[in-house]
Formats: structure tokens, C-alpha cells, sequence
């Protein structure tokens, strides 16, 4: 296993803080670096407190290019539900980051294989500076559910029960919720330069001791962080509560 750098903090308050100043931080030591932001509950306090930071002076906040890393298939551009309007609302849009520098998924292409290509291209043709993720209770990473294969690239993929249930709490029920979805790959995020994994919540506990303390498997796609370099985990005392120090 890499040198992991393991952030406990001991409320949500402290958590928006520490996340914030560690962006900071890269922003301050990085030229316009690619970044990848994650959707979800996990960061939104995260996302608040930058926006605080910003508004209240700190205009270097917004010096990044953002990159999508998953979209659900099938949504107009504005649908309330698609990942890119809801990072645009919470994070993006309050920053004032340009449309050209947003790399962002079409959910309505015609041709979504093409699409994912496309993406795949980009990524390939540009280094990913910083990759914030979060992770979901069966250890998905972006939408790369379990058995996804380490070396996978954007694809289309369907959801699992257990994440459509999940995302069922964001829109206000199952029906509410593509059953496909767009990600980038677990082969996609190994090349990342550095990697912020965001967790908090006692149900996070199991999968993150799974993730850190069980052998590397695709059974569970967020244990390829085991190995993956520059890696920060910045979790409450709730989510680290099964990992052994
Ligand atoms: C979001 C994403 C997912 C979430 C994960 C945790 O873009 O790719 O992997 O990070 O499902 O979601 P929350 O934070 O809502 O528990």
C-alpha cells in the first residue's frame, strides 16, 4: 500500500474547512490544474465554504478547469437531476467558471459510446492534476460499481440496486432516477497526479475499512486507492471509526 494521508476531523464544520484549505492549498501551488469535483451529499459542505471564500475575496479560487467525472444518460441539459446543472448550482456557477473550461459529458448524445470516446480522448490527451471523489457504500468510485475492472476507461454502465436507491435521496424517489449512467474509468482516475477522497457518515465505516484493509479486488473498485499515489482521505471520526491508524 501507498503512503496514504489519512485527515480525521471531528465535525462537519472542520471537515468543510480542512477540504477547503487543502484546495486552497493546490490552487496556490498549481497552474490551472484539471480538476475532477465528485457530486453527492458528501461534498456540499466542501463546495459551501469555497464559495464563502470566494465571495468573500479569495479570487483565485475559481482558477481551475473542471472535468466531469460521471453523468446520467438520457437528461436534457437543464434537468434539475443532471450531474453538470447540479455541480453548475452548488460549486461552478457560483465561481464563475467559464463554459470553456468545464469538460462535461452530453447525457442526450445520440451516439453515447461516442460521447464517452470523446471524453476519453480529452482525458487522455490532458494530465488530471487533482481527482476529489467520494465513495459509495458498495465502494463505487464515479460510477465504476463493483467488478468494474481496474484499467477501465468512460463508459457507459448501468447502475446498481444499491445506487439507485442511493440516488433516490437526492431526487425524492426510485422512479426519479436513470437506471444509466456515464463514467469516467477506474483506469481514468489511477492517472491522476493526486487524489482527495471525501467521506463522512457511520455508513461510510464498513466500505472504508473494506477499501483501505482488505486486499486489493475489483469486488470493491475503491480499493484501487490502496496503490494510487499522492492520495488524501479526509474523513469524520464516524467514517474512519473502522480504519486502524
Ligand atoms: C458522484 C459520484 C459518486 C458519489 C458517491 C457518494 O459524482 O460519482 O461516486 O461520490 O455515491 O455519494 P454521497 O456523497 O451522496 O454519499
Amino acid at each position: 500500500m501507498n503512503n496514504i494521508n489519512f485527515v480525521r476531523v471531528d465535525n462537519i464544520d472542520d471537515f468543510a474547512i480542512v477540504s477547503a484549505d487543502f484546495f486552497s492549498d493546490f490552487l496556490k501551488k498549481n497552474d490551472n490544474p484539471l480538476v475532477i469535483l465528485p457530486t453527492g451529499f458528501t461534498p456540499l459542505p466542501f463546495y459551501k465554504e469555497i464559495v464563502k471564500r470566494y465571495k468573500s475575496g479569495e479570487k483565485y479560487l475559481n482558477k481551475f478547469r473542471y472535468l466531469a467525472l460521471d453523468e446520467y444518460v438520457g437528461l436534457a441539459d437543464d434537468d434539475y437531476r443532471s450531474f453538470s446543472s447540479w455541480l453548475g448550482k452548488e460549486i461552478l456557477n457560483p465561481l464563475s467558471i467559464d463554459s470553456k473550461d468545464r469538460i462535461i459529458f452530453n447525457s442526450n448524445a445520440d451516439d453515447i459510446d461516442k460521447e464517452c470516446k470523446r471524453i476519453d480522448d480529452i482525458v487522455s490527451e490532458n494530465v488530471i492534476d487533482l481527482a476529489i471523489v467520494g465513495i459509495g457504500e458498495n465502494g463505487h468510485i464515479g460510477f465504476n460499481e463493483p467488478k468494474s475492472s481496474f484499467s477501465s476507461r468512460t463508459r457507459k454502465v448501468l447502475l446498481h440496486e444499491k445506487t439507485i436507491k442511493a440516488n433516490a435521496e437526492y431526487w425524492g424517489g426510485i422512479d426519479e432516477v436513470p437506471k444509466e449512467a456515464v463514467t469516467l474509468g477506474l483506469g481514468n482516475l489511477k492517472e491522476a497526479k493526486n487524489t482527495l477522497l471525501l467521506v463522512s457518515g457511520k455508513r461510510k465505516a464498513e466500505i472504508l475499512r473494506k477499501s483501505f484493509c482488505a486486499p486489493v479486488s475489483e469486488d470493491i473498485p475503491s480499493s484501487y486507492l490502496q496503490n494510487q499515489p499522492n492520495l488524501t482521505v479526509i474523513g469524520d471520526e464516524d467514517a474512519l471509526a473502522e480504519i486502524i491508524f
